[in-house]
């Protein structure tokens, strides 16, 4: 993808690849420790006490066996910044050095003047809050320390038609620009001229991942009235979209790889003062329930999620089909318990952080949160497993773990009292969500390990080196393992780009350096074939099980018996050699 994105754009792309390489931009961000050829350090896409986050000074990639995550470093700061392809590119290049001219200056242009114009509005919001003692008393009230909403922008929208829009003007944007950012809408009628969008209001501008405000989303002051909305949203826009944009993320991400969890709050204040009270791995989906896309950014950062939300809006539809979708996808989530009953995170914080710290120790998992719920509901033995068929075995269904399932099968049986296989069997019924059989699993994990796929990582990895710094000779090693394995070449043929990288990295990292190359690949050699023997006596002793008695299905049996016998002998002799 790369190779069209550098295309397109003159190549900046390996401009700033070969000015920069990938041991600088990781080990800016992680600890390097040398290993063989390459380098290594613990993966910041995943938790894990002993690093297998490889990188490969030569190749300018990394790979991490723990995970999977590879790539070059412009996934790398992608993945690590929670930004995009240009996003990525544009800290790069700052960092090489390398000017962006070549960017498609029209578009990249645009947007730029939309963040401009974004940002000027923030600091024109900014400076109106200075001016409004009563909107930094109400959010004092809040419990809102002036240092928070510093660091979060929070800003106040003057009480007028076209405050905002007469000073963008003076900056020199146009209404069609601040039209396409959200702050102006048109009049209705038409001859009318445009006007602010957010009046009166307390202002939270929302970043993106890199920071740049994208959208606001503004409060009125104090209690809610009717037929004014609490909060006004920006409409989506150019730079904004509900579904993917996450409140908080640009401060949180870092914070939540190092938590190992989000934390999941429902509004702008709750965030706030989560921030504020030092959990800072708070995130929020302003105005819109979790969706894929959200868990898709979270994910880059951390596979758990602890919702601390309202019991009651954790339990609605939209709030559960996130949860779902999280489950499917391998995430945890846990929900917070909050019992002080219709309050917000914001409003226990502001009165006992303790309390709110409290409340994220005594989380549960959430089917575990919906098990409990649906027995609370339910009067009678036979109400109880109906509300848990209905509404708990689905996510348990979700799980993607095995042994979690189990777990959360016996749970049920124990809170309903009743058999363990009697919550297996309806188990079975409900639908299932497509999940990766356990079979499936095994068999990959044993290909992963055998030493088949080994040589064939060290087969790749040598091919890639000059000829002269090669340790073995690969065509004599394709040679050997042919005549063990027919479809071993088959095998080394269909081997996909992505598939080669790791068996390269493989290779490499436990090889790479020892000097000791051609004796270990004899001994992989002797193991593939004592793997291929073991396999084919199995089939020597089942066809031995059916072949007839007597005539001419007797001379077969001394036939396969024979075979057998020196298939033993020759592993034996191979376990001699490899005890050696
Ligand atoms: P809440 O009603 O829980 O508000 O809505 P809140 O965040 O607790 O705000 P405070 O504590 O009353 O100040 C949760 C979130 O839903 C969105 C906002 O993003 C809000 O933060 N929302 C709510 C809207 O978009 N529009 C609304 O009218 C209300
Ligand atoms: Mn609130």
């Amino acid at each position: 993808m790369y190779d069209i994105v550098a295309r397109i754009m003159g190549s900046p792309v390996e401009e700033i690849k070969a000015r920069l390489g990938v041991e600088e931009v990781v080990g800016s961000y992680l600890k390097l420790e040398r290993a063989g050829a390459n380098l290594k350090a613990k993966c910041p896409f995943h938790h894990e006490k002993t690093a297998s986050f490889f990188v490969s000074p030569a190749r300018g990639s990394f790979y991490c066996f723990g995970c999977g995550a590879k790539g070059d470093i412009f996934s790398f700061v992608e993945q690590m910044e929670g930004v995009d392809f240009k996003g990525a590119l544009r800290v790069l290049a700052e960092r090489a050095g390398v000017p962006l001219s070549h960017f498609r200056k029209e578009e990249s242009d645009s947007r730029d003047r939309l963040f401009a114009v974004l940002e000027e509005a923030t600091q024109f919001f900014e400076k109106e809050l200075g001016a409004r003692a009563d909107a930094r008393a109400y959010l004092a009230s809040r419990g809102l320390l002036p240092k928070t909403s510093g660091v979060w922008r929070v800003g106040f929208a003057p009480d007028e038609w076209r405050a905002l829009r007469a000073r963008l003007a003076a900056k020199g944007f146009s209404d069609t620009e601040m039209f396409r950012a959200g702050l102006i809408k048109q009049s209705v009628e038409k001859k009318g001229e445009s006007y602010d969008v957010f009046r009166n209001r307390i202002m939270f501008p929302i970043f993106d991942s890199a920071g740049r405000v994208i959208a606001f989303s503004g409060r009125i002051m104090g209690k809610e009235s009717e037929g004014v909305p609490k909060y006004l949203n920006t409409p989506e826009t150019e730079l904004w979209r509900k579904s993917s944009a996450l409140y908080g993320i640009n401060r949180a991400k870092h914070k939540i790889r190092g938590r190992g969890f989000a934390l999941l709050v429902e509004g702008q204040m709750d965030l706030l003062m989560c921030h504020q009270a030092g959990f800072e791995n708070a995130v929020a989906a302003s105005g819109t329930a979790l969706t894929p896309e959200h868990l898709d950014l979270l994910r880059r950062f951390s596979e758990n999620i602890l919702l601390a939300y309202d019991a009651d809006t954790a339990g609605e539809k939209a709030a559960l089909r996130a949860v779902s979708a999280a489950l499917q996808k391998g995430m945890a989530v846990k929900i917070a318990a909050l019992s002080d009953k219709g309050k917000d995170p914001a409003d226990i914080i502001a009165k006992s952080p303790a309390e709110f710290a409290d409340g994220l120790k005594n989380s549960t998992h959430f089917v575990k949160f919906l098990l409990e719920r649906a027995v609370a509901r339910g009067a009678t033995a036979r109400e109880r497993s109906r509300l848990v068929l209905a509404e708990v075995l689905p996510f348990v269904r979700d799980v993607k773990s095995a042994i979690e399932r189990a777990e959360f099968a016996k749970d049920i049986a124990a809170r309903l009292a009743v058999r363990e296989d009697a919550v297996w069997e309806d188990l079975k019924k409900i639908e299932s969500t497509g999940q990766q059989t356990e079979g499936g699993q095994k068999i990959m994990q044993k290909i992963k390990n055998s030493a088949f796929r080994v040589l064939a990582g060290i087969i790749l990895w040598q091919e890639k080196l000059e000829a002269g710094e090669r340790e073995v000779d690969t065509e004599k090693i394709k040679k050997d393992v042919g005549a063990v394995v027919a479809e071993f070449l088959l095998y080394l043929s269909a081997i996909s780009a992505d598939e080669r990288v790791q068996h390269i990295f493989e290779a490499e990292a436990r090889f790479g350096g020892g000097g000791a190359l051609p004796k270990e690949v004899s001994v992989l050699l002797l193991h593939l074939e004592k793997e291929e023997l073991e396999r084919k006596s199995v089939e020597i002793l089942n066809a031995l099980t059916v072949a007839g008695r007597g005539g001419e299905g007797e001379a077969q049996r001394k036939e396969l018996l024979t075979l057998l016998q020196s298939l033993r002998m020759r592993i034996e002799e191979i376990k001699r050699l490899l005890a050696e």
